[in-house]
């Protein structure tokens, strides 16, 4: 079958570019025209405002959210010999952070109905070694931050958030980012908050720790050339920063477009032989809308092409559990070790979710997934 274009795509950045284009013409020529390219207001701007925004006192703005998740782990002084227990089904970056420093990531199963990490089998895999939890709040969906909280305090533990695809989500009304030791975020242009390019940030509220973060994400510089550690270069741009700042006044609009289009699916797909939809819960910021086509009725990757036939774009987040890409075969981890984790890469499907889809959009969409589910 020929590929085809589709018509209404997973998500649409360019649809957001056009209605805030004229806001950003004048913040892009100041910043230009001010000639501070790196650092500088723009920067210390957005982190002061991102910080409010998220309710705590220091906001660490970085080039991404790998790096954010990086300079978490470090800032711990997590290292080669420690365990840091994250879900086996994420995106790669939340592991490769934690191997970056030396440490071994060690993977829990996630639970089928949240998409979230399973707090009883991080129980089970504590050992003498494991020092801190990195949750992901997946596709915006909150972890269970009260009870995680509980563990971790109860162990000495420290819990770094993977915020990436979760700005403005919250766990019983407190947003993400501020129940854990440190919060970490993304600004990949499709996250909730997402810059022109790379960026990302990390949330505390331990002044300690801020410090620390920025001495790393700056060469480990205290002062100019005087270096007190091994740190790396990681920057926000200030035209990022600049564009950021501008975009977080439209976020709580955008994150309720996106809570009525997931409404909305939901009552559309409703009732469905063999498709699941993705639980809801308060303080979910539906990054993605995910539903899961159970293995008995129709495949997950023979659905998919059919719906890019009819001009519809879906993404599979995400195809390979984290313990069985190449990259972690030596952990000699088993399918059969992650089940859950396993079954979900097999069968989930995104739809397209982004805050400018339009309910005629949304109705195509949800009545050919009807139609070619036969239901
Ligand atoms: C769960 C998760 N963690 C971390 C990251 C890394 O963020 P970035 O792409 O900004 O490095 C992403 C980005 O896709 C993500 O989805």
């Amino acid at each position: 079958m020929m590929p085809v274009a589709t018509a209404i795509p997973q998500f649409d950045l360019t649809r957001q570019y056009q209605q805030l284009q004229a806001v950003f013409t004048p913040i892009t020529q100041a910043v230009l025209a001010g000639g501070g390219y790196i650092g500088g207001t723009a920067v210390a701007q957005f982190e002061q405002a991102f910080a409010e925004y998220v309710g705590v006192p220091h906001c660490i703005s970085c080039n991404s959210g790998t790096d954010a998740l990086y300079l978490a782990l470090r800032a711990l002084g997590i290292t080669a010999g420690d365990e840091v227990i994250t879900p086996a089904f994420s995106f790669i970056a939340t592991a490769e952070a934690i191997s970056l420093t030396g440490a071994t990531p060690v993977f829990v199963d996630v639970e089928p109905d949240t998409f979230n990490l399973n707090l009883d089998q991080v129980v089970q895999r504590l050992t003498a070694k494991t020092k801190a939890v990195l949750p992901v709040h997946l596709f915006g969906r909150p972890v269970d931050m009260t009870a995680l909280h509980q563990l971790a305090q109860a162990r000495g533990l420290a819990i770094i958030e993977d915020c990436a695809q979760a700005t403005g989500s919250h766990w019983q009304g407190q947003p993400v980012g501020t129940w854990g030791t440190l919060g970490c975020f993304s600004f990949y242009p499709t996250k909730n908050l997402g810059a022109m390019g790379d960026g990302g940030a990390v949330t505390t509220h331990d002044p300690q720790l801020a410090q620390r973060l920025r001495e790393i994400k700056n060469h480990g510089q205290r002062e100019r050339y005087n270096s007190v550690t091994v740190g790396i270069n990681s920057r926000l741009d200030a035209l990022q920063a600049a564009w950021l700042t501008a975009k977080l006044d439209y976020l709580p609009q955008w994150l309720s477009q996106r809570r009525a289009l997931a409404d909305n699916y939901q009552k559309l797909l409703a009732n469905i032989p063999g498709l699941t939809l993705p639980q809801d819960c308060p303080g979910h910021s539906w990054n993605q809308y995910t539903i899961t086509l159970q293995s008995n009725h129709i495949n997950r990757d023979d659905l998919r092409p059919k719906l890019q036939q009819a001009g519809i774009g879906t993404a599979v987040y995400y195809p390979v559990p984290l313990p069985l890409q190449p990259v972690y075969e030596f952990l000699q981890y088993d399918k059969a070790t992650i089940p859950q984790s396993f079954a979900l890469s097999q069968r989930v499907l995104s739809l397209p979710l982004f805050p400018e889809l339009t309910p005629a959009e949304q109705q195509q969409v949800a009545g050919t997934v009807r139609r070619m589910l036969g239901g």
